[in-house]
């Protein structure tokens, strides 16, 4: 059965391609290559260079047979959007106006959606359920819950269904080691926090040691890219199976503090990772942890791999093998 899998040579996206595969699926990707990776993508695996918002796309819709879109392509970094808000509201909310067009077009029913923590804001209960307030404090968060919004209205008024799958800190890499993060800048902890070990920065900055936590620094929910990216199947075929739409949290349950991941690193690497201590950064919620009790109720998920040794260790074999990511740009 042919999957569309839009930002498929991202982060995410190709480590879902990779499970697709195992599940007998057969993924097509459409990127059009803006932060994607030509590296990423398994041999054999149909690879369209396309923006979502590309009329075009309905006749790749309808060309190749798809039955489902896991929809991963967006812009995806707060700081950035809250510097060039234009390019969120256009990549991000028109890019997905013009695909779920495409898709209803197409009579294309079904959509995976990658939605983020981010919708939730700085919570005011812990952890986090999916019927908590929807209140995002950074533009990269607004544009996800816009698409969640339009994802809900066109279910309701034509009847398509999707699943939003709401991310907390997504990290890892496969344990092949052959694919991993490779975001330019890089902004995310634990590639950074990695990097540091490898020389190619002088030290970690801890962003803030007044946080209102055990140790006063900010405390998150790292999951398994492979553990989302097997949720994200469980998802298409929840979907596939005539489940009605609905949004879920993804993490591990478990959280976190920056000095608690350095510490771990320092383990998992045995390098004495230098680390300065800096001020906090603007918009840092202190503490963000998940339930995930839901897709685990309903979908069966387990995140069998996002115990934190073995989250940095396949980071960190990536890592190694791959000090300049792909090295495609
Ligand atoms: N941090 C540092 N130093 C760094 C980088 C990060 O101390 O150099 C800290 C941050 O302050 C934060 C934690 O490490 O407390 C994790 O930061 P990341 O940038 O790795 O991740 P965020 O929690 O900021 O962002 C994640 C996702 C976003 C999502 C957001 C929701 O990556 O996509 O959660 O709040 F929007």
């Amino acid at each position: 059965m042919n999957i569309l899998v839009t930002g498929g040579a991202g982060y995410i996206g190709s480590h879902t391609v990779r499970a697709l595969l195992q599940a007998g699926f057969t993924p097509i990707i459409l990127d059009n290559f803006s932060r994607g990776h030509h590296g990423s993508i398994p041999e054999g695996v149909k690879t369209i260079e396309m923006d979502i918002a590309d009329p075009q796309v309905v006749n790749v819709l309808k060309d190749n047979d798809i039955k489902g879109i896991m929809h991963f392509a967006a812009h995806s970094q707060v700081g950035e959007s809250m510097q060039n808000p234009a390019i969120y509201y256009e990549n991000n909310v028109v890019g997905s106006y013009h695909l779920i067009e495409s898709a209803r077009k197409a009579g294309v029913n079904h959509f995976v959606f990658s939605s983020t923590a981010a919708v939730y804001g700085e919570p005011k209960v812990i952890p986090i359920q999916e019927n908590a307030e929807l209140s995002p404090t950074n533009v990269y968060g607004r544009t996800k819950l816009m698409i969640e919004d339009m994802l809900k209205d066109y279910s309701s008024i034509y009847g398509s269904t999707y699943v939003a799958l709401r991310y907390f800190n997504a990290a890892g890499a496969d344990a092949s080691g052959t694919i991993g993060e490779d975001h330019s800048p890089e902004t995310h902890l634990i590639p950074l926090v990695l990097d540091a070990a490898l020389g190619k920065r002088p030290h970690i900055t801890v962003f803030g040691t007044d946080y209102d936590t055990l140790d006063g620094t900010c405390i998150r929910d790292y999951i398994h890219v492979s553990d989302l990216a097997t949720a994200h199947v469980l998802a298409m075929r929840y979907l596939l199976d005539g489940g009605a739409s609905r949004s879920f949290n993804l993490g591990s349950g478990n959280g976190f503090s920056v000095k608690a991941i350095i510490e771990t690193a320092r383990e998992v690497t045995g390098v004495d990772i230098p680390v300065v201590y800096g001020e906090r950064r603007a918009g840092d919620p202190s503490t963000l942890i998940a339930s995930s009790e839901a897709i685990k109720s309903i979908l069966g998920w387990n995140p069998e791999h996002s115990e934190l040794h073995q989250i940095i260790g396949d980071a960190w074999h990536w890592h190694q093998q791959h000090p300049n990511g792909f090295d495609d740009k």
